[in-house]
């Protein structure tokens, strides 16, 4: 679908730090216009840089739809103002519940028929955040992943309050962006992929506690493994794939109790102390010299290089 038959011409961005920032720079490469509120009186500034250097990932995978231009901002100076000209309003206040409930409050008043409002929220409960609502059945969740420019994924809820074709909607404005949707259908704490990655780094951190293997290596361990693979398939596809034909049933029946077996002796550890001193002494020794914007400018070219890649093939696979 395309923009105009969404019938989107501005979307609404409220808070523009870590991640509304870059809600911005996505939906102006999708061709949007965007009006982006935050109370940072330096806001214009920071999301313009933002913005600008953003742009050139951006157009290097191919995202940057014709027409689109960075200049297609306007910043306001109320949460209202970025929702009244606003077809879709992505939100990203900082997360607080008080604060959700004081931006619904200012924004529902002025929301236009049929607009659709996402909050970003990591954590907090759908059910908690439509209390700041009078009429809460356009209210959805829409979790990205950081920085949301980049990465895919966006998580999707609604609830019993939701009204019928709003996430639907939502989901194909996402997808139009380049996003990849999935649905949540049970509200839980930190919705699936964090919890996904919470479980994970539970092992990881009991593996060095235990000294089982180091920060480095356990690090080590899922790049240059499992890690390479997730990002091409998920875990359910994979093992189905190691069943040599069966399919899952097979799988299950063949590796179900060494499973068994391993969940049992799982660790539950906490961020102890000791522990935190355990994972920066690691952590320092994996750093090896190298800076923090070094390292981060390393995980983003990777990350751009693999996308690229990804899209080469499945372009290829069309
Ligand atoms: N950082 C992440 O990795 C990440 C990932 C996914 C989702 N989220 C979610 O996105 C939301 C924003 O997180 P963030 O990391 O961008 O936080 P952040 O602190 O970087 O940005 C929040 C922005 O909101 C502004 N702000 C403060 N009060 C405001 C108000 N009353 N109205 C409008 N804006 C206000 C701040 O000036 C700031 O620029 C949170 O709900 C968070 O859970 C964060």
């Amino acid at each position: 679908m395309n923009n105009a038959s969404l019938n989107i011409e501005n979307i609404g961005i409220i808070g523009s730090g870590v991640i509304g920032a870059s809600w911005s720079a996505l939906f102006l490469a999708a061709g949007y216009a965007v009006i982006n509120y935050d109370p940072d009186p330096d806001n214009a500034d920071k999301t313009s840089r933002y913005i600008d250097q953003a742009w050139g990932n951006l157009e290097e995978l191919g995202m940057v739809k014709s027409g689109a231009s960075p200049d297609r901002i306007r910043y306001v100076d109320s949460p209202a103002a970025a929702t009244a000209d606003a077809q879709f309003i992505q939100e990203s206040v900082p997360e607080r519940i008080d604060i959700k409930h004081d931006t619904f409050a200012s924004m529902e008043p002025v929301l236009q028929d049929g607009a659709i409002v996402a909050t970003s929220s990591s954590g907090l409960l759908l059910k908690e955040m439509q209390a700041g609502w009078k009429d809460p059945s356009r209210f959805i969740l829409g979790h990205p992943f950081n920085p949301p420019h980049l990465i895919p994924l966006v998580e999707l809820l609604g609830n019993d309050a939701t009204a019928d074709g709003v996430l639907d909607r939502a989901a194909a404005i996402y997808e139009g962006a380049g996003k990849e949707t999935i649905r949540v259908l049970k509200e839980v704490p930190a919705h699936v992929a964090n919890r996904l990655q919470a479980a994970l780094w539970r092992e990881a951190i009991s593996l060095v506690a235990e000294g089982v293997a180091s920060v480095e290596d356990v690090d080590k361990a899922v790049t240059a493994g499992p890690g390479l693979r997730w990002s091409v398939m998920g875990p359910h596809m994979l093992f189905s794939l190691g069943s040599g034909g069966g399919g899952i049933g097979t799988f299950c029946e063949r590796f179900g109790p060494s499973f068994h077996t391993w969940w049992e002796s799982m660790g539950d550890p906490r961020l102890t102390p000791e522990v935190i001193a355990m994972l920066k002494s690691g952590i320092m020794e994996e750093e090896a010299g190298r800076s923090f914007d070094e390292l981060a400018q390393e995980r983003d070219a990777k990350l751009i290089g693999a996308m690229k890649a990804f899209r080469k093939v499945s372009s290829q696979g069309k």
